[in-house]
């Protein structure tokens, strides 16, 4: 197949376009060109700004792939989407919507499978992802277009651009203490970001995938102390843990990750996914912190500088 993908230099887009090349697809990637070292061999890369629309149609007017991916957060927004697609103006088979698990309504019981509300309890990005999510099942609905909507939730694995995982090792592999907000019983649920990759290549054309969402993350909840505990238990190293209130809003947060804080439970089904297309994920959470914690050593980010003195204030 010769598959689109909307992003491609980062994280899960990256993943995606290394899947994509091992299963035999030919490439092109859609981005502002800032890290082209970065793309394996063999990928085409079209540069474009995807919030200038009429760069964007010249730009794919001679396109003609049979999926497009949509991965890139730019914020992209209903308009981004319809434009994209207005670009490519019917020329596409199957086109995937990399969308979140925080449009789920957060604020209703545990667990969220695909038909929970949709609300802005996320506030812009979930209106941002609600939008782009309807733009998409519109020309499924009013124009036949193969769509199928993918609602991550915590991505993790090697070159995270969220400081999460890492975060917990550039802690633990320097015996520092971990703060922990409040009491840290929140539930939370991550995902390997190759089970993701490997997720949406195997959904590329699959008729049974259209106009259908699906969350796609791991199948372990796990509170935020569980996920240090855990980390510290697959990397063998001590762990101590300081627990200190969460500021009221408006106060700065405690350290903990770069979007673990937040006060609900984050749980999802992967039922549907499971049941209709037969794909599961690989890893265990405690696998993918190992296989992660590798690439970071490998990395040499155990010695990479970090700044502690926002928390050196709290801990003392
Ligand atoms: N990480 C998570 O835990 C998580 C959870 C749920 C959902 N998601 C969703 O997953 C998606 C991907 O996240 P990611 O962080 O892994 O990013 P990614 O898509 O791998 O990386 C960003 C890519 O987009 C390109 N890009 C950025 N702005 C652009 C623009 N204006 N026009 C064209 N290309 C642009 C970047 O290249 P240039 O800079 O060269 O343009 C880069 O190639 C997002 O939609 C996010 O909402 C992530």
């Amino acid at each position: 197949m010769q598959v689109l993908v909307i992003g491609g230099t980062e994280f899960i887009s990256l993943h995606l376009v290394r899947a994509l090349l091992r299963d035999g697809h030919q490439v092109t990637v859609l981005n502002r060109g800032r890290q082209p070292g970065r793309l394996p061999a063999g990928v085409s890369t079209i540069v474009c700004d995807r919030k200038d629309h009429a760069a964007l149609r010249a730009k794919l007017a001679g396109e003609r792939p049979d999926a497009l991916v949509d991965i890139t957060y730019a914020p992209t927004t209903g308009e981004d989407v319809e434009a994209l697609l207005d670009a490519l103006d019917g020329r596409v088979g199957h086109a995937l919507f990399v969308s979140t698990g925080r449009v789920h309504d957060h604020a209703l019981p545990i667990p969220y499978h695909e038909d929970t509300p949709r609300t802005l309890y996320w506030g812009e990005y979930a209106r941002h992802k609600i939008a782009g999510e309807d733009a998409y099942l519109r020309r499924h609905r009013e124009r036949g277009l193969g769509v199928t909507i993918v609602r991550p939730t915590h991505v993790y694995g090697p070159m995270n651009t969220r400081n999460n995982e890492t975060f917990f090792f550039d802690r633990l592999v320097r015996g520092r203490p971990v703060l922990v907000p409040g009491a840290g019983g929140w539930l939370r649920q991550f995902g390997h970001v190759e089970d993701l990759a490997d997720a949406m290549a195997q959904m590329l054309g699959l008729r049974a995938a259209f106009g259908q969402a699906y969350n796609v993350t791991g199948e372990e909840a796990i509170t935020q102390v569980g996920f240090v505990e855990l980390i510290a238990d697959v990397i063998k190293r001590p762990l101590t843990l300081v627990h200190r209130e969460t500021p009221p809003p408006g106060g700065k947060p405690v350290p903990f990750g770069q979007n673990l804080v937040y006060d609900c439970h984050a749980v999802y089904t992967t039922t549907k996914i499971r049941t209709q297309l037969r794909i599961r994920p690989r890893y265990t959470l405690a696998a993918g912190i190992a296989q992660t914690f590798d690439w970071y050593s490998r990395e040499g980010l155990d010695r990479r500088e970090v700044d502690f003195s926002a928390e050196d204030t709290l801990l003392t």
